[in-house]
């Protein structure tokens, strides 16, 4: 185990909470089990995703990255909707346009010293009819892999958000396994981020399969329990409106919910020596400000005791810990992830 984690530091370079190397960061309680870490990360949502209703891209400022990272995070994970910007079968090629927008996100990254993990989002086509589409998602991911095959390892792949619908467990492994081979094509030490099927849920850690051999590899998982408290009012969950004034006090019982689940993934990270990323937790903003503060603060720290990296679910969109009218951070929410 001591051997995976040397070589994964060191192949890596990535910043780790036990060693406490970042600026602005405090000392946590090392982990037990050797994982790296990737430290404390902001999901930059609906910058480079496509319109969904019309309403849904929200903008991306140079300034943001040095708000950023000058608040303490050393992670940005960058949500792109490839698929909105491919020329159609059988060459799929990348809108040079597009692909130039993501270079300038890359860029602005290394310039203000955050990793970057480019993340797969929104392939609805994929997850409806994965024998359809399975070629054009390895077509993408061998173009992307190919453009950054010069890229330092501070900039990460994540091969799929949240899997699901038709894509199950067991396609969702065959698929994955396809995809890493593309992808470890151009560079086999890049750090890569994958997580289980049913749109990551830790539940579903025991059915992923990952190559034994391949130890540049991070598991991800997404925490939104309870669903009734973060996606009160969300108009794109079923439900959302009923849920409307439900609050999250931090009681006993609704801090067990999350030690639990964490318990759950951390023992799995140790048995197959594998680290966690918890890459998306949020509260959307229909729910109380104190109890988003309550959630958002113990879910980051019991993330942290269990060793557990994680970026929060997101910047400046509706669950945005930063409001980009009043260009302030909503220091509650700051704070919460980011004590001082
Ligand atoms: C997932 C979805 C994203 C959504 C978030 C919270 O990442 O892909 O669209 O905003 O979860 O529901």
């Amino acid at each position: 185990m001591k051997a995976i984690f040397t070589t994964l530091l060191a192949g890596c370079a990535l910043v780790g909470f036990a060693s406490g190397q970042s600026a602005g960061i405090s000392p946590i309680p090392a982990p037990t089990t050797p994982v790296i870490q990737i430290g404390r990360g902001m999901n930059l949502g609906s910058m480079l995703e496509e319109s969904r209703d019309g309403d849904w891209n929200a903008a991306i400022h140079e300034d943001y990255f040095p708000i950023i990272r000058q608040a303490g995070f050393t992670l940005i994970r960058v949500p792109i909707s490839w698929t909105q910007h491919v020329s159609p079968a059988p060459d799929y090629a990348i809108d040079p346009a597009f692909l130039s927008r993501v270079d300038w996100v890359v860029a602005q990254a290394q310039k203000n010293d955050l990793q970057a993990i480019l993340d797969y989002h929104n392939d609805g086509a994929l997850m409806y009819d994965p024998a359809a589409n399975a070629d054009r998602f390895i077509a993408i991911w061998k173009q992307v892999a190919e453009h950054y095959k010069n890229a330092p390892s501070s900039i990460l792949f994540e091969l799929l958000n949240e899997p699901n619908k038709k894509l199950d467990v067991p396609q969702w492994n065959d698929l994955l396994e396809r995809a890493l081979a593309a992808v470890r094509a151009t560079k086999p030490a890049r750090p890569l981020v994958n997580g289980p099927g049913r749109s990551n849920r830790i539940d579903q850690l025991q059915n992923l399969v990952l190559p034994d051999g391949d130890s540049h590899l991070l598991v991800t998982v997404h925490f939104y329990d309870p669903m009734s408290f973060t996606h009160q009012g969300a108009q794109w969950v079923k439900d959302g409106d009923a849920w409307l004034g439900n609050t999250w006090k931090g009681t006993d019982a609704e801090k067990l919910a999350v030690t639990a689940a964490f318990d759950k993934a951390a023992e799995w990270g140790r048995a197959h020596h594998r680290p966690i990323f918890l890459g998306e937790f949020g509260a959307y903003h229909m729910g109380d400000i104190d109890s988003r503060t309550r959630w958002i603060s113990f879910v980051a720290r019991t993330a942290e005791s269990h060793g557990f990296s994680w970026a929060y679910w997101e910047f400046s969109h509706g669950f945005g810990v930063y409001d980009p009218e009043a260009h302030a951070w909503r220091e509650p929410l700051l704070e919460a992830l980011m004590p001082k």
